[in-house]
């Protein structure tokens, strides 16, 4: 078994914590991308394990819901050959009234190394580092950030165009519940891409335009200056009370149909980090069309998630630590 080879830039790394995009800077967002390409490259080989992460323990704690973050993180530690390890939220002694520090302190005593974690209130991840010595991969935290979500796109989109600077990319539909959104803003426009944020006024937040961002309402009239669309879902458990008056309205005004397709350029390159609602913010015939990188998206994603398990892991010392300020005991 062989590691890729390590990106030049790659040492441009010196982070042990991915809390968010907002703080990396484009240097280490591309040491990101740059990394994941090479296992990429892993990916395709017969026997896809690499011995990068042996005796690391990954583990995940996540506090909502996942299909693809959480299985992606599994395999890809599984790749690198660390013990991975997912943490039943439902199941444990929080139920008895033990505290969520506590519990990542019980779990860092048994080894981990790395703490993936998913919670609904934002800053979770970022309260979590400050408590435990090991590393913190921030898997989405409430409506803030969402940074391997981010990384996956802006890595498909990367391979689809072989660019990101200059591209306009439009982030479409419930943007002021979208962790995706934040951190695909933060990501595309310190890589030099345009962002366009479309949706009903209810969906966007007032005064976007500071973080660099255009704000437009109506799709049809965006989608011809649009390289990339990335339709967000709408997170109907994050809003407090409707924002628009019926899912068919929100349809026939944000919903990506063929026919809008058409209105876009010949190469117009759609994203979804998923789950998506077929009918809703895209039809089937889109969602599993020509121009879907769905999947894409998905296949990426493994890929970006080891490349950062792989960078943090350089960050950390193993074994066991006083659970503050991450050094070892011995
Ligand atoms: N895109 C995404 O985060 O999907 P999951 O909620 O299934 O992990």
């Amino acid at each position: 078994m062989t590691t890729p080879a390590q990106p030049a830039d790659s040492a441009v790394w010196t982070r042990k914590h991915l809390l968010g995009l907002e703080e990396l800077s484009a240097e280490e967002i591309l040491a990101i991308l740059d990394t994941a390409e090479s296992f990429a490259e892993v990916s395709t080989r017969s026997r896809k394990k690499v011995p990068a992460l042996q005796g690391r323990i990954v583990f995940n704690l996540f506090f909502e819901n996942s299909t693809r973050t959480r299985t992606s993180f599994s395999l890809a530690a599984k790749r690198l050959s660390a013990d991975t390890q997912d943490f039943s939220a439902s199941t444990s002694s929080l139920s008895k009234g033990e505290s969520f520090i506590d519990t990542a302190r019980n779990i860092e005593a048994m080894g981990a190394d790395v703490l993936v974690v998913r919670h609904p209130t934002p800053g979770t991840p970022h309260l979590l580092a400050q408590h435990v010595g090991c590393s913190i991969i921030n898997a989405g935290d409430g409506a803030h950030e969402h940074p391997t979500q981010a990384l996956l796109d802006l890595m498909t989109i990367r391979r689809a165009k072989g660019r990101i600077e200059g591209l306009t990319v439009g982030l479409l539909g419930d943007i002021s519940h979208s962790r995706v959104a934040r951190s695909n803003i933060h990501a595309l426009t310190k890589l030099g891409a345009r962002v366009i944020l479309c949706g009903p006024p209810t969906l966007v937040p007032r005064g976007w335009e500071r973080f660099g961002c255009e704000v437009a309402y109506s799709l049809d009239e965006i989608l011809p200056r649009c390289d990339v669309v990335n339709v967000l879902r709408i997170q109907f458990e994050r809003q407090q009370r409707g924002l628009f008056p019926s899912v068919a309205e929100y349809s026939q005004f944000y919903m990506m149909t063929q026919e809008r397709v058409r209105l876009g350029k010949p190469d117009l390159l759609l994203l979804a980090p998923g789950p998506i609602n077929r009918g809703v913010e895209l039809t089937p015939e889109v969602a599993d069309g020509l121009h879907s990188a769905i999947l894409d998206q998905v296949t990426n994603g493994l890929a970006v998630r080891m490349a950062v398990l792989y960078l943090l892991s350089g960050r950390v010392e193993p074994g066991p630590r006083d659970g503050r300020d991450g050094r070892s005991r011995q």
